[in-house]
């Protein structure tokens, strides 16, 4: 696996591999990796002769008052545990090479970024769908594979590439978990241990929700304050628990089928985020 840290050598590689006829496949990531990350880079492999992944802890997608001077940046490890997953290029440019002067042209969904995750972080969707555009401009895929765990980010990432007719095909990864359920989270090593020994909790209460919905229940407003409530007694501070439209992220009505249910609930400092899906099957 060879690493680029500039645009320029990255164009020149994927441009060398699609004179010669091959496919790309992108997993554009923030490092850290886990085996939710390698899940991505296997997917990709299964769908592009050539996988190029990029590390990159984007600043535009951060809050004044969030992790990004702490978040873990650990490149020799990633770049081990890319190689060994069969990454054939791995993209880690400089900030300064992504953002070499103010940005005056940003990338922004509208409504799909505003609630859930967007409420309590204001700029971040439009963080990420303006540095997710740029990853395109750069690497070109012809597939990009991001993982469902960010299933706000991956809704608003889908209607970015139909609005703006980038020529890439997103390929949604379930999430990889861990044997009691938390969902695989490079913020998990936030978590102290007696935090961890909790966290599957937030699993175990969306499986709830599911078997409630799937039991028949459709007041939905009731059952998201219950289980908020259930959680909130246990010690986390539930940003959202929350039924959704799998397409449009809005609010679930009891006609909608194709749901997710999502929560973010915050443990101490770590903030944990996790959906899962629910189809209604009405005869
Ligand atoms: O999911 C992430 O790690 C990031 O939001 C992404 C897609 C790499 C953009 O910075």
């Amino acid at each position: 696996m060879q690493t680029l840290n500039t645009i320029a050598d990255t164009r020149q590689q994927v441009r060398t591999w699609q004179a010669q006829g091959l496919t790309v496949g992108f997993v554009p990531t923030m490092g850290n990796l886990h085996a939710g990350h390698i899940r991505l880079i296997t997917e990709a492999r299964q769908h592009a002769d050539r996988v190029v992944a990029s590390v990159f802890v984007n600043p535009t997608q951060f809050g004044p008052n969030e992790d990004f001077d702490a978040y873990p940046r650990t490149l020799a490890a990633d770049q081990a545990k890319l190689a060994a997953a069969g990454t054939d290029l791995l993209f880690a440019p400089p900030v300064d090479e992504m953002y070499p002067e103010t940005t005056l042209t940003w990338v922004d969904v509208d409504h799909l970024g505003d609630h859930l995750c967007g409420a309590s972080r204001p700029g971040h969707f439009r963080g990420v769908s303006t540095v997710v555009s740029k990853l395109f401009n750069i690497v070109t895929p012809d597939i990009a594979c991001f993982g469902e765990k960010d299933f706000q980010q991956l809704a608003v990432i889908r209607r970015m590439v139909r609005d703006l007719c980038f020529g890439v095909r997103i390929i949604g990864v379930p999430t990889e978990r861990e044997a009691d359920g938390l969902a695989m989270s490079s913020r998990n090593g936030y978590l102290s241990q007696e935090e961890r020994a909790l966290a599957p909790q937030v699993y175990a209460h969306l499986q709830q929700a599911r078997q409630a919905i799937e039991a028949g229940e459709s007041d939905y407003p009731a059952l998201q304050q219950r289980l908020s409530a259930s959680l909130g007694s246990l010690g986390f501070r539930v940003d959202y628990l929350t039924v959704v439209n799998a397409e449009t992220v809005s609010p679930a009505t009891p006609q909608d089928t194709d749901l997710r249910v999502a929560v973010a609930a915050r443990l101490g400092q770590t903030r944990l985020i996790d959906n899962i899906p629910v189809t209604i099957v009405r005869d």
